[in-house]
C-alpha cells in the first residue's frame, strides 16, 4: 500500500521544510498543491522517486542542488553545484543597490562574482534603466548565470568572464556590489554541512578569508565614478576589519549593515574622487 502525501511527509526522516521541498519536486507540483491534495496516494514511481531524493538529502546533499533551484529576492534561480546557493543575507546587497539607484535614473552597476547571477539579475530586473555588468572567473558559473538571465528575460545585464576587474579596463560604475569568497581556507565549516558540496572557489579566500575583500577594496576606486558606492558581503566577524580596509582605500561614509539576526554582514563606502 502506497503512502498518501501526508503520510509520506510524516515518514520522511528529514526536516519538514526539506521533506516538503523534495516531495514537491518529486511530484512536479507547488506548495499549494501539496496542501490541497494531502490525501492523494503516491504512485509507485512517485514514491520511489521521493525515497531516492530523501536518501540524497540524508547523505548531506543540499536541497537546492537536488531540486536545482533556490528562491532569492522573490525570484527563482537555477542552481547547480557550479554555483554558490543564494543566501538570504545576500539580499542586503540588492536592497542597498536599489536604495542607491533611483528607478528613473540610468546608471552603471557592477556585480563582482556573479555565481548564479542572483544579485545581478535581481538588480537588473528592479532597475530596468540601469546597465548591469556581472563578472565571474568560473566559466561553469557563468553558464548557470546565463540561464538565469534568459529565464528572467533580463536585457540590461551583461555577463563577462573576468578575474575581478581584469576585463573592465577603462570602465566606471556608479554602484559596485560583491559577494566574494570570504571564508578562511582552514575554516572547519568548509568540511561541514552544505558547504562541503559548494565550489571551494566561491567560498575560500586565503588564510584570514579576506584576500578577495582586500583586493576589491583597494582596486574598486579606479572603477567607480565620483560619488559612487562599493558594498560587499563579508563574514559575521569581519565587519570591523572591512571598514578599516575601506577607510584605508580612501572611501568615505564607511558603514556596515546588519542582517535580520542583527549581525553586520555587509560593509561599504562612497568614493569621492580626490582633487
Ligand atoms: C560567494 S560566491 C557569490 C555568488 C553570487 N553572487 C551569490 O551571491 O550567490 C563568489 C563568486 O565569486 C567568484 N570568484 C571567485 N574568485 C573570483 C575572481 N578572482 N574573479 C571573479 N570571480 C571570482 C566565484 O566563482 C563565485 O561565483
Amino acid at each position: 500500500m502506497n503512502h498518501t502525501v501526508t503520510r509520506a511527509l510524516a515518514a520522511a526522516p528529514l526536516d519538514p521544510v526539506d521533506a516538503r521541498a523534495l516531495l514537491r519536486h518529486a511530484l512536479g507540483v507547488d506548495a499549494a498543491y501539496l496542501i490541497a491534495h494531502a490525501g492523494q496516494t503516491l504512485t509507485d514511481v512517485q514514491g520511489a522517486l521521493f525515497s531516492a531524493l530523501v536518501a540524497r538529502r540524508r547523505a548531506g546533499e543540499p536541497v537546492a542542488y537536488i531540486v536545482g533551484a533556490r528562491e532569492f529576492f522573490g525570484l527563482e534561480f537555477k542552481v547547480t553545484p557550479a554555483v554558490l546557493i543564494p543566501r538570504p543575507e545576500t539580499e542586503l546587497l540588492v536592497e542597498f543597490a536599489l536604495e542607491r539607484i533611483a528607478p528613473e535614473r540610468a546608471c552603471r552597476v557592477l556585480d563582482l562574482g556573479a555565481g548564479s547571477g542572483c544579485v545581478a539579475v535581481s538588480i537588473a530586473k528592479h532597475r530596468p534603466l540601469a546597465r548591469v555588468v556581472a563578472v565571474d572567473r568560473s566559466t561553469a558559473a557563468l553558464a548557470v548565470a546565463r540561464d538565469n538571465v534568459r529565464q528572467h528575460a533580463v536585457t540590461n545585464l551583461e555577463l563577462l568572464e573576468s578575474d575581478w576587474f581584469d576585463a573592465l579596463a577603462g570602465q566606471q560604475f556608479d554602484v559596485i556590489v560583491a559577494n566574494p569568497p570570504y571564508v578562511a581556507a582552514d575554516d572547519p565549516h568548509l568540511r561541514q554541512g552544505d558547504l562541503r558540496f559548494e565550489p571551494a572557489a566561491a567560498l575560500a579566500a586565503g588564510t584570514d578569508g579576506l584576500d578577495c575583500i582586500r583586493l576589491i577594496s583597494a582596486a574598486a576606486p579606479q572603477y567607480l565614478s565620483g560619488g559612487g558606492w562599493l558594498v560587499y558581503e563579508h563574514g559575521y566577524d569581519q565587519a570591523a576589519r572591512c571598514r578599516e580596509l575601506l577607510t584605508q582605500a580612501g572611501f568615505s561614509e564607511v558603514f556596515s549593515r546588519a542582517d535580520l539576526a542583527g549581525i553586520a554582514r555587509v560593509s561599504g563606502g562612497q568614493w569621492c574622487a580626490r582633487s
